[in-house]
């Protein structure tokens, strides 16, 4: 019998942890505890019935196709569609800079198996995706994280460390950012800094990977142009743009795109060949009747609508229970799912987790969306799953939990 599995794992694994987030779901079986820490839209934002219709229409037309294997780029059908649907936001491609994925943490495995060698350079904020970090991290960089400031990441830090590797004779293998309501703090990177993100782009020959779920999901203010439009503006090739249907079809269905230029498509179509082959048909079938069948810019609105509400709901909250004397700070997203909570320096989030727990709360512990060097005084709230009744309740109860442990500690 083989009782040495974990020395013949590869060297990728044996350091590799997993998804971190995913350990603290665990504790959260007591119905009673209201979770703010998944990252699920609302099902009352799925379009169920839309969703049987137009899988009997499928169903009834094409059974054969979709049980059967499928092309490894995408559909025809889907990949029409994504056409039509980036040309809503100014970004023009042909079928040659699109994959269809199986949803946007596909997208990111194939990114960082595409570019990542051990010990290769990748530069991204801190803090950030925690999904990202994990999907990178499986390939082993060495990861420059740059903290994020209200209006994106501090881009002057990022020129001080491109600098400071190029005197070295380093490059790094790109930089990861998520500008629209970023996963996890919401903030939404200004125009001025998307610009200035290309211009360090162009100036250090260093690729920008531009992840973009949230995107659509804007609750007020005015669009900024993704780094993706604004790319093409100066002729383009700079710019990988990942996508999912998840926060807007919905995460069930698994399928997103990646867009890019042709080779760096052509290769993560070969990776692709080499992992999950072919997105299911029939997965991909609904995600085209969503874009063009299923009323997409009124389903939009609603959305909009809906989560805009409880984003408000829950602010509204924050500023009646948190009293300025608590030392506790909070973003105030445009748009998204997410929201961060910055508490003394003192109290630890991992901590507070297991605190929190006892009064029936949870979060997701602000350690996790670091790449490197974390801050442990932070948290990520998600503010799209739980009723507005639940969210306000949640605060209620999250109050009384730090101002318990800021009183210990005083
Ligand atoms: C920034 C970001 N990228 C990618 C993903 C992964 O999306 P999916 O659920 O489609 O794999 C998420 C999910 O939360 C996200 O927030």
């Amino acid at each position: 019998m083989i009782d040495d599995w974990k020395d013949r794992f590869s060297d990728n694994i044996k350091k590799f942890e997993g998804y971190s987030i995913g350990k603290i779901f665990k504790y959260l079986n007591n119905p009673e505890i209201i979770s703010l820490a998944g990252g699920l839209p609302s099902p009352d934002m799925f379009q169920k019935h839309e969703m049987r219709l137009a899988s009997a229409k499928r169903l009834n037309e094409d059974i054969d196709v979709i049980m059967n294997y499928t092309g490894v780029p995408g559909e025809k059908t889907l990949i029409d569609a994504i056409i039509g649907f980036l040309k809503r936001d100014n970004i023009n491609v042909t079928a040659e800079n699109i994959i269809v994925t199986s949803s946007g943490q596909h997208g990111l495995d194939l990114s960082g198996r595409l570019f990542i060698n051990p010990g290769d350079i990748i530069m991204l904020d801190r803090p950030t995706f925690a999904g990202a970090i994990v999907a990178f991290q499986m390939q082993r960089p060495e990861i420059i994280g740059v903290d994020m400031e209200d209006d994106g990441p501090n881009v002057a830090v990022y020129k001080e460390r491109l600098e400071a590797l190029k005197k070295q004779g380093k490059k790094p293998k790109f930089i990861y950012v998520v500008p629209d309501f970023q996963n996890p703090t919401g903030i939404t990177t200004s125009l001025k800094k998307r610009e200035a993100l290309l211009d360090l782009s162009y100036e250090y020959d260093v690729p920008i990977i531009e992840d973009s779920p949230y995107r659509d999901l804007r609750y007020m203010g005015e669009t900024v142009p993704s780094i993706y439009s604004l790319d093409q503006k100066r002729g383009g090739g700079n710019v990988i743009g990942l996508y999912t249907f998840s926060k807007i079809f919905c995460p069930g269905i698994r399928v997103g795109f990646n867009i890019g230029p042709a080779d760096v498509i052509g290769r993560m179509i070969n990776i692709k060949e080499g992992n999950v082959l072919n997105t299911p048909k029939y997965n991909q079938d609904m995600c085209t009747e969503f874009l063009t069948e299923m009323g997409l810019e009124e389903h939009m609105v609603k959305c909009r609508k809906y989560y805009s509400e409880k984003l408000e709901v829950f602010l509204q909250t924050m500023e009646k229970y948190f009293p300025p004397e608590l030392g506790v700070t909070w973003t105030k997203p445009e748009g998204g799912l997410f929201l961060w909570v910055t508490l003394p320096e003192e109290i630890n989030t991992n901590e507070l987790f297991y605190e929190a727990i006892k009064f029936k709360v949870a979060f997701v512990p602000g350690e996790v969306f670091y790449g490197e060097n974390p801050a442990t005084n932070s948290m990520r709230i998600n503010f799209s799953f739980a009723s507005k009744e639940q969210l306000t309740e949640a605060v209620k109860r999250l109050a009384k939990c730090v101002a318990s442990q800021v009183r210990r500690e005083e």
